[in-house]
């Protein structure tokens, strides 16, 4: 299924090509005979999605952009474009296939190849027999027409890689990727892209005394890890580096507050913020983006098993704050307070968590927006809002304000490990704010992150979301002197 993608200069009679439009004309560099541009046409000003003609030997699909929408947007249309076709590309079983457009929009090719790439991901390992509802084969090779810039190709291609690479993670049961597994897989990944993968296992993390990981894992009969991801080019920019944090629960049973319902479904995803980071780690390393990343990524199940956490535990945190439990099913955060504890000691200048943390977070945002908050720097918040525009992975902030800390308050600990239901997502956020005097972020994916059907290219199950957002904001705090 991996797809090459290459740039041509030209493009000979005999290929099938898509080919985006501005407006109602067919480019010069497309060979169709009189009556096929005059159906094309006919087709175009009824504003289909798209226009196919099924020449002899080959295709040639048209898609026209809408100008009307503001850039940003257009381009995610032809990203669901792509989706949208892909069945039909798959039926024509093209070897490969040229993607051009008019020129009219900056981007419009790469965003249309993203979209296509994307959406004809599947997860196939655990298949012994071929898909019977799908004719045909995708192309082996995309051409795209007309982008000079191969750094742009580059990019694209190693973001696709690690997406692919994230959902295989995610979509993998428990049942095989336990987390020493996932640790293994991480450090395979590393090893591919150039950064440095360390693990610490269960013994290392009980002589640190990180208490929020040891106590979720209290259930499992697995040993949870911690792995330590980094990135740390000679010609980075950055003097302070920056930590992200990815939530690795393998999987969520809710723990003894088991999950009722269907509420328990979907939760081997609940590693979806550890697959992020991952795969952010792997873009950077793979284009060598000169910026200083370290990737932290605590992982172990939540189960009930024999000596279980149980609620009106008392934990001592790895920072040495005590933690109430009142709620077994609020795991991520003591895992995740450990891990930003612990970036205390790169002395980060901002630190990022990436996690599916509440369900409040889904309920508000439904699968349209990454809920983002935290203290760090206006500037920050307003570069995530750019990429996530960019990327399409959008951002909605949730205000972070202090008052919220009175939810947390406990009356034998430092501070309990839920709010309870009211404003659940910023409470979270704001339980993993006091284990860090660095600049914080937080993204919650629990909305977009896991998936009970495709949303065009995200495909369901594990999309892989916040890869594409956070590798884009990451590359342009460099590009844009953001970072010093
Ligand atoms: N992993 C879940 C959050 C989740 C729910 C992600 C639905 C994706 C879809 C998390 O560990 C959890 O159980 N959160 C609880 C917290 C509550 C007990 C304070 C929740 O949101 O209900
Ligand atoms: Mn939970
Ligand atoms: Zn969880």
């Amino acid at each position: 299924m991996k797809i090459q993608i290459k740039t041509v200069n030209e493009i000979s009679p005999s290929q099938s090509v898509v080919c985006i439009v501005g407006k109602d004309e067919i480019p010069p560099f497309i060979s169709l005979t009189k009556i096929e541009k005059g159906y094309v046409l006919r087709k175009l000003r009824e504003k289909v999605d798209y226009v196919h003609v099924n020449s002899y030997d080959r295709s040639t699909y048209f898609v026209l952009a809408n100008g009307k929408l503001p850039a940003f947007r257009m381009l995610e249309e032809l990203r669901k474009n792509a989706a949208t076709m892909k069945k039909l590309i798959k039926s024509n079983s093209h070897k490969e296939l040229v993607i051009a457009s008019d020129g009219m929009y900056n981007g419009a090719v790469e965003a249309f190849t993203e979209g296509l790439i994307l959406s004809i991901y599947s997860f196939d390992k655990y298949r012994t027999k071929e898909k019977d509802d799908e004719k045909g084969a995708f192309p082996g090779k995309v051409l795209l027409y007309g982008i000079n810039e191969k750094s742009k190709v580059e990019w694209l291609n190693i973001l696709c890689e690690a997406v692919y690479k994230a959902r295989d993670l995610i979509n993998e049961p428990p049942a095989y990727l336990n987390a020493s597994v996932l640790a293994r897989e991480i450090r395979k990944m590393g090893d591919a892209a150039g950064f440095s993968v360390e693990v610490l296992n269960k013994g290392k993390i009980e002589s640190l005394k990180m208490g929020g990981i040891l106590a979720v894992n209290r259930g499992s009969i697995d040993p949870p890890v911690f792995c330590i991801l980094e990135w740390n080019p000679h010609e980075k920019v950055n003097e302070k580096p920056i930590v992200l944090i990815g939530k690795g629960i393998i999987y969520d049973t809710g723990g003894l507050n088991i999950k009722v319902n269907d509420y328990m479904s979907q939760m081997k995803a609940d590693m979806a913020g550890a697959a992020a980071v991952a795969g952010v780690l792997y873009v950077l390393a793979k284009c060598r983006i000169p910026l200083h990343v370290i990737g932290l990524v605590p992982a172990t199940d939540n189960r009930p098993g024999g000596n279980a956490y149980v609620q009106g535990d008392v934990i001592t945190m790895f920072n040495k704050s005590t933690v109430e439990v009142v709620n077994t099913d609020a795991e991520g955060r003591l895992i995740l307070a450990d891990a930003i504890s612990y970036a205390g000691k790169y002395k980060p200048g901002l630190i990022i968590s990436i996690a599916t943390l509440t369900g409040s977070a889904a309920m508000t945002f439904s699968n349209k927006a990454i809920a983002l908050m935290g203290n760090a720097e206006e500037k920050f918040f307003t570069k995530l809002e750019e990429a996530g525009n960019e990327v399409y992975e959008r951002v909605a902030r949730l205000p972070f304000w202090d008052d919220y800390r009175e939810l947390l308050k406990s009356d034998i600990a430092d501070i309990k490990n839920s709010g309870g239901r009211e404003a659940g997502a910023i409470t979270a956020g704001k339980f993993l704010e006091t284990f860090t005097e660095f600049p914080f972020l937080h993204l919650d994916i629990a909305g977009t992150g896991i998936l009970k059907k495709d949303d065009y290219y995200r495909t369901k199950e594990g999309p892989g979301s916040g890869l594409r957002l956070l590798a884009v904001f990451l590359k342009k705090l460099v590009e844009e002197n953001i970072i010093k």
